[in-house]
């Protein structure tokens, strides 16, 4: 048994944990919406450390300001790969010893399993933020909770899993949830070269959940509740040129839109880099930025959990 709670992948999660995260992100975001986090969490003797050796807006500051708004502090080194001791050639293991004054760190790394031997060290609590290509475990959390709220349920699902999804952290995170609920079929959309890892695919194998390749957008999208559409991550491609070739092959557009049935979503972790035309925004059945907003609540959750408030 580790020392400390940790969040480093989604499969680690049994149901009824899940269960309670989305009535804990519930009450956080009542807290907010009334003014009156700070007094109930009191969180002002805690401090996180965020240490991000990738670029990030909203999870960087969405775990800042979730610590924040329950009076918790923050500390944190931007671009940590070129301003902290990893520059001076400090492995991570060494960085996390050193920070286990904190509550709790939360981390972000280009290399996938980084995080992991981090967590392993077992020195202060951590949370995974994203580690390369690996996962991003809270940005699956507050996927599930957003089609939750959105939908009413989890079980029982059409999903299309859209773009990157060979390299893309929060496909590899969610589909392990998505698999938890049972989804009537997984709908994987992507040109060949952008498929989902062999390990992922030989999991879906093992617990016997429907799913099936699909390269076109337009012939599944009428048959859908969850449209989730991923940016291709280009940072991980050795050349340009090979990037352009898959990046934005499909556009989740106003065409995709009048095949999608009414009460269906689109969702997208952002940032979107054109594979969203803007002007489905103001479609009502367009979650995207109703999704980052939940990123806050659900945050304020996995930092009461990991103090071990619930
Ligand atoms: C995602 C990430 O960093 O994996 N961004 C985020 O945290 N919302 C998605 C992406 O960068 O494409």
């Amino acid at each position: 048994m580790p020392n400390f709670r940790h969040i480093v992948l989604t499969q680690d999660f049994p149901l009824e944990w899940l269960d309670r995260l989305y009535i804990e992100s519930a009450e956080a975001e009542s807290a907010v919406k009334k003014k009156i986090a700070r007094t109930l969490y009191k969180l002002d003797e805690y401090l996180m450390i965020e240490l991000f050796y990738q670029p990030s807006t909203r999870t960087r500051t969405s775990f800042g300001a979730a610590m924040t708004r329950m009076g918790g502090q923050v500390l944190w080194t931007e671009n940590a790969r070129e301003f902290s001791s990893a520059a001076k050639g400090e492995t991570p293991e060494d960085t996390i010893r050193v920070l286990d004054y904190a509550d709790l760190v939360v981390v972000r790394h280009p290399e996938e399993g980084v995080v992991g031997r981090m967590a392993a060290m077992d020195v202060v609590p951590v949370i995974n933020a994203g580690d390369g290509p690996g996962q991003h475990p809270s940005q699956a959390f507050l996927d599930a909770w957003t089609i939750k709220k959105e939908l009413g349920r989890l079980d029982g699902l059409r999903v299309a899993l859209m773009g990157d999804l060979k390299y893309g952290r929060t496909i590899h995170s969610l589909i392990y949830l998505l698999a938890k609920y049972e989804p009537r079929i997984i709908n994987l959309v992507s040109p060949p070269e952008l498929s989902l890892p062999e390990e992922l695919i030989a999991y879906l194998d093992r617990h016997h959940i429907p799913y099936r390749q699909c390269g076109d957008i337009k012939q599944i999208a009428a048959d859908l509740d969850v449209l989730y559409q991923t940016r291709v991550q280009k940072e991980y491609f050795e050349n340009e040129a090979d990037y352009l070739r898959v990046a934005r092959r499909q556009i989740v557009d106003g065409e995709v839109m009048r095949l999608l049935p009414s009460l269906a979503i689109v969702m997208h972790p952002l940032p979107r880099v054109g594979e969203i035309d803007p002007a489905i925004d103001s479609d009502p059945r367009a979650a995207y930025f109703r999704q980052a907003r939940n990123g806050l609540y659900l945050r304020m959750a996995l930092i009461n959990w990991i103090i071990g408030r619930w």
